[in-house]
């Protein structure tokens, strides 16, 4: 069985889906590795590496004409029509709805499965590679954060005076907003955290932050861990009951989510105006609409004297730590998909485990 490993072809994506200590895993375990030369680039694992443990080398169409593609990003149009007709794509699908390129796999019964499918349950946890970014990209978003912040982060006591610790409010306490927080503290900034669900309250403080608890009349908790979208009444007084909390902040880093659905706004353009100058927001929302409707998707602004930071792909500034994680949540994957009992190893039938099953796109009647 072919397992290929395509060059990410999107500005800005410096992650591979496999690593070579990955590789080697699977290749140990019966499975043939197909790279397209130069793939592991971006992430800083040379081709030699992979070849070392017994990857074989190969130009684009042969990274893309094996029985399972990995990937990180979605394929292009292009990319889609390389892939063998009957094959299986990994990777993320970047959307709840049918899209041309999905309805293009479909088309020519590609079964991609999209790792933001993966559901969270325990026996999935080593093949959730929306947490494992996610987490990489709470941290990164602290660290961006204090490299655009003029002020340290934390208490500074010295000859030529002190500096008090900064004010960091995270706001979404999910696996990113979380690892913000550990950051932040770790950084010694004075954290604060908010989220919607009751039962984050527990892990934020057990993370050393202080919970920002609002009593907005309605509950937030939504399906599997979820947070479910508040009623407009809700929403309003959300925002308002937020804005002094956030107004006091030197640093935001928010991270508030509802899958497939516009990120709830809850960083509004008066509290911006009523930030300290020089303040920052981390809006990790921005591919989604943002956390605050002034960020700009992929750029760094300043509104009213505060910097707002909207980068969408963080995992990809850290792009060895990334791909190793993605490699292991992938390589997990397709661990449970085959069937090594025999003389071959064989596919197994997707929709016979809840994973699998959950993960598959399945064509729109
Ligand atoms: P998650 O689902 O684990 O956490 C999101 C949190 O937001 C949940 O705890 C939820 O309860 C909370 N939330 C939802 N609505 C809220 C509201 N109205 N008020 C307060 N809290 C609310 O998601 P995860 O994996 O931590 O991702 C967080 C965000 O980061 C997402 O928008 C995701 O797309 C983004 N992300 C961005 C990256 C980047 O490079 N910019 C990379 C990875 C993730």
């Amino acid at each position: 069985m072919k397992i290929g490993i395509p060059k990410e072809s999107l500005d800005g994506e410096t992650r591979v889906a496999t690593t070579p200590d990955v590789a080697k895993k699977l290749v140990t375990g019966g499975l043939t590795v197909l790279m397209e030369k130069g793939a592991g680039e971006g992430s800083h694992f040379p081709d030699s590496a992979y070849q070392e443990v017994g990857v074989e080398l190969t130009d684009r169409t042969g990274a893309f004409a094996c029985d399972i593609v990995t990937k990180v990003r979605k394929p292009t149009l292009d990319e889609a029509a390389m892939i063998n007709e009957g094959a299986i794509l990994i990777g993320y699908a970047e959307t709840c709805d049918e899209d041309p390129v999905i309805a293009a796999l479909h088309a020519r019964n590609i079964t991609f499965l999209a790792m933001e499918r993966i559901p969270r349950i325990s026996r999935a946890q080593s093949m959730d590679a929306l947490s494992s970014q996610s987490n990489i990209a709470g941290y990164r978003a602290v660290i961006e954060a204090a490299q655009h912040f003029g002020r340290f982060v934390p208490l500074m006591m010295t000859s030529a005076g002190s500096a008090k610790p900064a004010r960091v409010v995270i706001l979404g306490a999910g696996v990113a907003g979380l690892q913000a927080i550990a950051t932040a503290r770790r950084l010694g900034g004075d954290v604060y955290a908010y989220d919607v669900r009751p039962e984050t309250q527990e892990q934020i403080a057990s993370l050393g932050a202080k919970v920002i608890e609002l009593d907005i009349g309605e509950g937030g908790a939504g399906e599997g861990g979820y947070a479910r979208e508040l009623s407009d009444e809700g929403k309003a007084k959300q925002q308002a009951l937020l804005a002094d909390e956030l107004a006091k902040a030197h640093i935001i880093v928010s991270t508030a989510l509802i899958p497939c659905k516009p990120a709830p706004v809850l960083v509004t353009e008066d509290v911006v105006k009523r930030m300290r100058e020089g303040s920052v927001i981390i809006d990790l929302a921005a591919a989604t609409g943002g956390n605050c409707p002034l960020t700009e998707k992929d750029k760094v602004v300043n509104k009213h004297g505060v910097i707002l930071v909207g980068h969408t792909n963080y995992p990809a500034m850290m792009p060895s730590d990334a791909s190793a994680f993605y490699a292991k949540n992938v390589a997990n994957l397709i661990e449970i998909m085959l069937d090594k009992s025999g003389d071959t190893i064989a596919l197994k039938d997707l929709d016979e485990d809840e994973i699998t099953q959950a993960a598959q796109l399945k064509p729109t009647a």
